[in-house]
C-alpha cells in the first residue's frame, strides 16, 4: 500500500508541548454570566435601548420551569411533569475590545429549549426551533467595539404545549461561549478526526475545513499523548483557495493505546493555521483510537474483544437542577452507572450536551447518539414534527459534525419509534436520513429505535437503510430474530420498563404483574402512595422486568446488548399513575440519585466486584410473613439469619438472579452471609429500626472547586438511636447554608411530590432526602445544617477550594 501521506511535510518532533505553543490566537471565553431574565412575552425586549433593570439577574445554564410549582394545569401535562413553560426573555449587554474589529465574533448556544430567537443589537440573527441543538451565529457585522455597549437579546419560546413525551425545561439551559477568532479560521465543527487501527499502527485522518480570507497560509496537524507528548506533526500548504479550503491529512500513531471502556485513553490532536510563522487560528479536539464490530452472529466487540452492551437509556434532566447543564451533576449520574457496571448510554431521544459527551469519553461509555422522537408524524400535537420538513436536515447534519470527533459515540440513532415505521413513507425519509448521516460520517453505523417487530409491517427496516435494527420491547421476538431478519445485526435498543419507588415494599412477590394490563385496560391495582414496589415484578404491559430482560440479552451470542430503560428516574412521565405522580417510576436509580434494590442486581451481574444486597427493609407488623431477596456474585450459596438462628441456606438454580426465603417477621437483625467454597465472601445485615432520633448528613465530596459551579451532593439520613435509617421516616428537613456556597436544589426521590426542588426543606422519603450545594466563586467553607422537629440536627462542613 501506498503511503500517500509520507509525502508530505512530516515533522517527527517529539517532546512535551511548550507553553509557548499552547497559546491561543483563538479567544473562546464562556458567556454566562451576567444576563438579564423576565419571564413573560415583551417584542420590545429585542431592542437594544431596551430597559432591563427590573429584571431578574442570572447566570446560565438555566432552567426557568424547574423553579415553578407542580400543577396539574400546566400545559405540559403530567407527561411534562406539570412544571410551567411559558415564554421567557434574555438579554445580556457586554463590550468587545476595540482588538477584536477585522476578526470574527461568534456567539455559540449549546442548547435552548425551545423556538429561540436571537437578536444583537436589534439585529435578528435567526431563529432555532429545536431544543436540543447547539447553534452559532456571527455576531461581527453588528457588534460595537470599543467602549461601546452591544446588547443580546434572546427569546424563547416553549409556550405552545405539550411538545414532548417527558420534562424538557426551558430557557438557555445549556452553556454559552463566545468566540474572538482570526479573518481566516477553522469554523465550528470545522474538523473531522478518525482513526483506523492496523496490527501495530493507527492511522489518524484528519479532515479540515479553513476559512480562507488571505494567501499562502499552511495548515498543521499535531497529535499529542494524553499526557501532552507530540508524536508527531504534518504541515500542508493552503493552496487556489479563495475563500474555503478542505485539507486531508494523516499521522500515524505507532503502538497506539487504545480508548476502551475499562481504560478511556484519549489523544489530543492540534491544529494550527499558519501565516508564515504566525499562528493565527487554533483548534483543539480529543482523539480516541479504537475499533469497534458489530457482527451478525457474536454481536458487538471494541478493539477486537467481544463484549455485551451492557447500557441504560438516559433523559437529559438533573433531577432537581432541572435541565440546567452541570458537568458535576452529570459526572456523578455516570459515576453511579459506572460503579453498576454499566457502559454505554443511549441518549433518548436527542443530542445531549456537548460536555456529557466529553465525560463518555473520559469515562468510558459507549453511546448511542439519538436525534429525533419524531419526524413528520407527531406524538404530541406542538411537537417537532411541525419543524422537521424545514429543518430535519440541518439538525441532522449539525448534530453528526458536532459529535463525531467524540470516541464514545459509536451508532447514530435517526429516531426513537417512529410512526412512519408502519407506512410506506418510513422508507423514505429513513434512506434520506441515513444519507445525510453517511456523508458526514461514514466510521459508524446508523440504527434507528424500532417497535414494530413484524419485518413485513415496519417500513423503516424495509429501507435496507439501516446498518443495525434496534428493536424496543418485544423479548419474546428476539429468539427468532436471525430466522425473521436474516443477515441482520441486532442491538436492544430498550428494554425492560419496570417500575420501582425506592425503599417502598409490596410482599409477598410470586407473580410478576403488568401496571396496566394492557393498552385499553385502567390501572386498578396501584396504591394510594402512587409508589410501586422495589422488588423487580412489576413492569410496563409493553415491557418486562430487569431479570427476564438480561436472561434473554444474556443468552444469544448475535444480541449486541441493551439499553436498559432507564438508568435514572426523569421528571415526567410518570406512567402508571395519575396525578400527582409527576416523575418517571423507571429508573435503576432515583430522581435524586440513590440507587434502587435492583441497582444490584445488575452490580453483580455487570461487574466482577463482590456484591451481596438483601431486601428489603426489616421494619414490618408482627407476624407477616416477608419475602426476602438476595442479590449475589462470586459465591456459591448465601445462608440467611434472623436474630442469630439459620434461615437456610440459597443457590441461585439455573439461570436465577436472585434468592428469595419467605420469612415470617420477627423484629431484631437479618443477617445473610455469601460464600464460595465454605469460605465467606460478604456479610450485609439489616436491622429493624427504632424511632427517628437524629439526621446524618453524608457528603459525596467534602473538598470542591470555587468556581461557582461544582457541587456537593448531600444524603440527609433519618437515623434511630442506634443509627439505622429508620425506612418510613418522612420528618421534613430545613437546611440552612453558609459560606462560600448556595443551596442549588432538594430532592428525596418521591415520584408524587409537590414540594419545590428549590426551596431550603425537604422531606425524607424512605428515610432519605439530598441537598446539593453549589460552590461560590471564591474560596472558603460552606456550612449546612439540616434540622428537622424531634430529631437531634447534623452539620456538614465542605470546603471549597
Ligand atoms: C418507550 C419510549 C420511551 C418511553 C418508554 C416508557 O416506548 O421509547 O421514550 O416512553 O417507552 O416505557
Amino acid at each position: 500500500m501506498q503511503l500517500k501521506w509520507y509525502s508530505v511535510l512530516v515533522l517527527m518532533v517529539v517532546g512535551l508541548v511548550s507553553a509557548q505553543a499552547q497559546i491561543s490566537p483563538r479567544k473562546v471565553e464562556l458567556f454566562n454570566s451576567n444576563w438579564k431574565f423576565y419571564l413573560g412575552n415583551d417584542s420590545t425586549a429585542r431592542n437594544e435601548t431596551y430597559n432591563d433593570s427590573q429584571w431578574r439577574q442570572l447566570t446560565l445554564p438555566h432552567d426557568w420551569s424547574i423553579e415553578g410549582a407542580f400543577s396539574e394545569k400546566n400545559p405540559t401535562g403530567q407527561g411534562g411533569g406539570g412544571l410551567p413553560t411559558g415564554i421567557g426573555w434574555y438579554r445580556k449587554s457586554f463590550m468587545v475590545p476595540a482588538s477584536a474589529q477585522g476578526k470574527n465574533v461568534f456567539i455559540d448556544f449549546d442548547g435552548v429549549y425551545c423556538n429561540s430567537e436571537v437578536w444583537i443589537n436589534g439585529h435578528s440573527l435567526g431563529k432555532r426551533p429545536n431544543g436540543y441543538i447547539s447553534f452559532q451565529y456571527d455576531l461581527s457585522p453588528y457588534l460595537h467595539y470599543g467602549a461601546a455597549n452591544n446588547v443580546i437579546a434572546v427569546k424563547v419560546d416553549n409556550s405552545a404545549q405539550p411538545n414532548s413525551r417527558w420534562y424538557s425545561g426551558s430557557g438557555i439551559y445549556r452553556n454559552v461561549w463566545l468566540s474572538t477568532v482570526a479573518k481566516s479560521y477553522i469554523p465550528q465543527w470545522g474538523n473531522f478526526v478518525t482513526a483506523k487501527v492496523n496490527t501495530a499502527n493507527a492511522i489518524v485522518s484528519m479532515q479540515t475545513q479553513i476559512v480562507v480570507r488571505q494567501q499562502g497560509l499552511h495548515l498543521k496537524a499535531s497529535v499529542y499523548t494524553q499526557s501532552g507528548q507530540l508524536i508527531n506533526s504534518i504541515t500542508t500548504a493552503i493552496e487556489d483557495a479563495d475563500t474555503a479550503a478542505n485539507i486531508n491529512q494523516n499521522i500515524i500513531v505507532g503502538q497506539p493505546q487504545l480508548w476502551s471502556v475499562d481504560r478511556p485513553y484519549l489523544y489530543k490532536v492540534v491544529l494550527q493555521v499558519l501565516a508564515g510563522k504566525q499562528v493565527i487560528d487554533r483548534y483543539q479536539t480529543t482523539l480516541g483510537i479504537r475499533s469497534f464490530n458489530f457482527d451478525v452472529n457474536k454481536g458487538f466487540s471494541l478493539n477486537g474483544v467481544s463484549m455485551k452492551i451492557k447500557g441504560v437509556c438516559m433523559h437529559h434532566d438533573l433531577g432537581a437542577l432541572g435541565a440546567a447543564i452541570n458537568v458535576r451533576a452529570m459526572e456523578r449520574q455516570l459515576e453511579i452507572l459506572k460503579d453498576m457496571g454499566c457502559n454505554a448510554i443511549r441518549t433518548s431521544h436527542n443530542p445531549p450536551a456537548p460536555e456529557f459527551l466529553d465525560l463518555c469519553d473520559k469515562m468510558g461509555f459507549i453511546v448511542m447518539d439519538e436525534a429525533f422522537d419524531m419526524w413528520r408524524k407527531k406524538k404530541n400535537k406542538q411537537d417537532y414534527y411541525q419543524y422537521f420538513p424545514e429543518w430535519h436536515k440541518r439538525d441532522l447534519e449539525d448534530i453528526v459534525k458536532r459529535d463525531r470527533n467524540h470516541p464514545s459515540v459509536m451508532m447514530w440513532s435517526v429516531g426513537n419509534e417512529i410512526r412512519e415505521q408502519f407506512d410506506s413513507t418510513g422508507i423514505t425519509i429513513t434512506r434520506e436520513l441515513v444519507n445525510i448521516v453517511k456523508n458526514l460520517d461514514n466510521t459508524r453505523p446508523v440504527t434507528s429505535a424500532l417497535s414494530e417487530s413484524d419485518p413485513k409491517k415496519n417500513f423503516i427496516y424495509q429501507s435496507g437503510a439501516l446498518d443495525i435494527l434496534g428493536f424496543n420491547y418485544h423479548p419474546e421476538t428476539y429468539a427468532d430474530f436471525p430466522k425473521n431478519y436474516p443477515g441482520q445485526k441486532f442491538l436492544a435498543s430498550e428494554t425492560v420498563s419496570g417500575y420501582a419507588t425506592r425503599g417502598y415494599y409490596d410482599t409477598p412477590t410470586d407473580s410478576t404483574r403488568h401496571w396496566p394490563t394492557g393498552s385499553k385496560a385502567k390501572l386498578t391495582q396501584g396504591n394510594p402512595e402512587f409508589a410501586v414496589t422495589a422488588y423487580d415484578n412489576v413492569a410496563a404491559y409493553w415491557g418486562a422486568t430487569h431479570e427476564e430482560y438480561w436472561k434473554i440479552i444474556k443468552k444469544h451470542d448475535f444480541l449486541s446488548g441493551e439499553f436498559v430503560w432507564s438508568g435514572f428516574d426523569f421528571i415526567g412521565e410518570p406512567v402508571p399513575y395519575p396525578w400527582p405522580a409527576r416523575s418517571s417510576y423507571y429508573g435503576i436509580i432515583d430522581l435524586a440519585g440513590f440507587p434502587k434494590d435492583v441497582y444490584y442486581m445488575y452490580q453483580s451481574e455487570w461487574t466482577s466486584k463482590p456484591v451481596l444486597h438483601l431486601l428489603p427493609h426489616w421494619n414490618w407488623e408482627s407476624g407477616k410473613t416477608v419475602d426476602v431477596w438476595a442479590y449475589y456474585n462470586n459465591a456459591d450459596e448465601v445462608e440467611l439469619y434472623l436474630n442469630g438462628r439459620s434461615l437456610g441456606l440459597r443457590k441461585k438454580q439455573g439461570d436465577d438472579l436472585h434468592v428469595v426465603w419467605k420469612v415470617p417477621y420477627e423484629a431484631g437483625t437479618l443477617k445473610a452471609v455469601s460464600r464460595l467454597n465454605g469460605k465467606i465472601v460478604l456479610m450485609q445485615e439489616v436491622k429493624t429500626a427504632g424511632a427517628p432520633a437524629r439526621i446524618e448528613l453524608v457528603a459525596d465530596r467534602k473538598l470542591i472547586k470555587s468556581d461557582g459551579k461544582d457541587l456537593s451532593f448531600i444524603t440527609v439520613r433519618v437515623l434511630d438511636a442506634a443509627g439505622n435509617v429508620v425506612p418510613n421516616a418522612d420528618n421534613l428537613v430545613n437546611f440552612t447554608i453558609k459560606g462560600k456556597g448556595t443551596l442549588a436544589g432538594v430532592d428525596n426521590g418521591s415520584q408524587s411530590s409537590m414540594e419545590s426542588f428549590k426551596e431550603p426543606q425537604r422531606k425524607a422519603f424512605h428515610g432519605l432526602c439530598l441537598a446539593i450545594i453549589q460552590a461560590a466563586q471564591s474560596p472558603g467553607l460552606v456550612t449546612v445544617t439540616a434540622k428537622a422537629e424531634g430529631l437531634l440536627p447534623a452539620t456538614a462542613i465542605i470546603r471549597v477550594r
